[in-house]
């Protein structure tokens, strides 16, 4: 069954492109036009893959599988209307071709020699891609070693305080504003160490004294989401770090328009996790045990063999079990799960990182079974097209009035290993359910019928 979206007409939509007319003005998407400029913060094996992943597909020589906003359809309207336009034909998306990309990094090396140094493409593609991508040198970034102590960087900032940082940041998203139509930012930088949300991060005013007095509590990359959302500039977290989780970030993404999402791509192990869970759960099978350990050898495998950042990463990868096993509902079947996560540096990997998860489950009158997962990916290939599509929907939802100014975008945690909520309001991690809520807020902003999957219309 469909159900109507709020503010829209009934079986309004067709096939193809969506016509304007069928959104009302004050719900209307507006359309991407002009340029879409991208700023990347962090110009490592995730930033350089998607990026020069965008240039290939330009040209026509790959396909961008893996992104839904690319290859991804939508139902429209009842089964027997047979109405599954892709995505992007149905929302007004910007096109690959109008995003320019700029970034910052702590080291000088271009988006070609960044992208050769990574290892994750093939040398003869990145060559064929050179020139567009040599182009894109980095900004000198926000870094202090404190926050990410495996690295030493060289191409950095200096300022007389952290207000002073924010404020070149904010210089730099000014110029490149000068550049393009519309601006997005996303952090796919190192994991800073675990940090807790403290009193300076509780009002803008608070924040602001915080940036004038150094405060500790203040991690480079609040200092980047400060900057964007000062800026009116949706914000992306591809990390773990506590970056707009936070009081004083949602308060500016609502007051300057700027959408903000969860954080951390949920690429490997965590995707795994929440298509398994939830299927244990539908059936009401136990869980007594799981462990997931991993071998990765990139810079980021490096990052994470620092117990202060692993502690960042461990938290955002523990998180979804608990939520969706809801063990206070179930205590028979999930009170006591022995949930443990490991990451082990490796260099000989790289970054085709191989993940192992043992999962102890027990059915009917508690007899135990096992489930071993053995995942071989490739870090970067999983995660590129999911910043692609966080860059894309979050400058949609600055487009989109009903989106722009409620802060967080709770729509977007499909992609997130902890999905941002306001609150007192429990995260979706049910990979299913984030894929039907996404799906959902499109038709609905777009003045379609949402899809229930009731169905018993067919039977009438
Ligand atoms: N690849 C995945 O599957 C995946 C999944 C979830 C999260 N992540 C996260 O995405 C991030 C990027 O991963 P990666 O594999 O590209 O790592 P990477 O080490 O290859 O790249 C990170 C880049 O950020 C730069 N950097 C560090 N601090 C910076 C700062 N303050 N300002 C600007 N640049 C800075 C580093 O110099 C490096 O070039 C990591 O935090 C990682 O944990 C990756």
């Amino acid at each position: 069954m469909a159900t109507k979206g709020k503010g829209g007409k009934k079986g309004a939509v067709g096939a193809g492109k969506v016509s304007a007319s069928t959104q009302t003005a004050a719900t209307k998407v507006e359309p991407a036009k002009g340029k879409l400029g991208v700023m990347v913060v962090g110009l490592g094996a995730v930033a350089t893959t998607m990026i020069a992943g965008v240039e290939a597909i330009r040209r026509g020589l790959a396909k961008p599988i893996g992104s839904l906003t690319q290859m991804g359809t939508i139902r429209l309207g009842k089964r027997t209307d047979n109405k599954s336009p892709l995505i992007k034909n149905f929302v007004p998306l910007a096109d690959l071709k109008d995003i320019v990309f700029t970034g910052w990094d702590i080291f000088e090396d271009n988006v070609y020699e960044a992208a050769a140094h990574a290892a994750v493409l093939k040398p003869e593609m990145l060559k064929k891609l050179k020139p567009a991508l040599e182009k894109i040198k980095p900004m000198p970034a926000v870094f202090d070693q404190y926050y990410v102590k495996r690295l030493h960087g060289t191409h950095v900032k200096k300022g007389k305080n952290k207000l002073d940082l924010a404020e070149q940041l904010r210089a730099d998203i000014r110029a490149f504003k000068k550049k393009v139509d519309r601006v997005v930012m996303i952090w796919a930088a190192s994991t800073e160490i675990f940090l807790e949300p403290k009193p300076v991060h509780r009002s803008i005013e608070a924040f602001e004294a915080g940036l004038v007095n150094n405060d500790r509590a203040i991690a480079p990359s609040q200092i980047y989401a400060y900057a964007a959302l000062k800026e009116g500039v949706p914000f992306a977290n591809g990390a773990p770090n506590l970056t707009v989780d936070l009081p004083v970030m949602i308060e500016l993404s609502k007051k300057n328009s700027a959408p903000i999402c969860g954080k951390d791509f949920k690429t490997g192990q965590t995707f795994m996790k929440t298509v398994l869970a939830p299927a244990f759960k539908a059936r009401m099978i136990g869980v007594s045990g799981w462990f997931s350990t991993n071998i990765l050898g990139n810079r980021d495998g490096e990052v994470l063999d620092e117990p202060q950042s692993f502690k960042t990463k461990e938290e955002s990868k523990l998180g979804s079990l608990e939520y969706i096993f809801q063990p206070e509902i179930y205590p028979d079947l999930y009170k006591d799960i022995y949930h443990k996560i490991r990451i082990n540096y490796y260099p000989p990997r790289g970054d085709e990182k191989e993940a192992w998860d043992n999962i102890d489950i027990f059915g009917w009158l508690g007899y135990p079974m096992q489930l071993k997962v053995n995942f071989l990916c490739r870090d970067s290939i999983l995660a590129a097209p999911i910043a692609l599509d966080l860059v894309l929907f979050l400058d949609l939802a600055k487009r989109t009035p009903e989106l722009r100014s409620i802060g967080i975008q709770e729509w977007l945690s499909f992609y997130l290993k902890s999905p941002q909520t306001p609150p007192g309001l429990y995260p979706e991690h049910d990979l299913f359910i984030q894929s039907m809520k996404l799906k959902n807020t499109l038709r609905h902003i777009m003045g379609a019928d949402l899809v229930t999957h009731l169905g018993l219309d067919y039977y009438d």
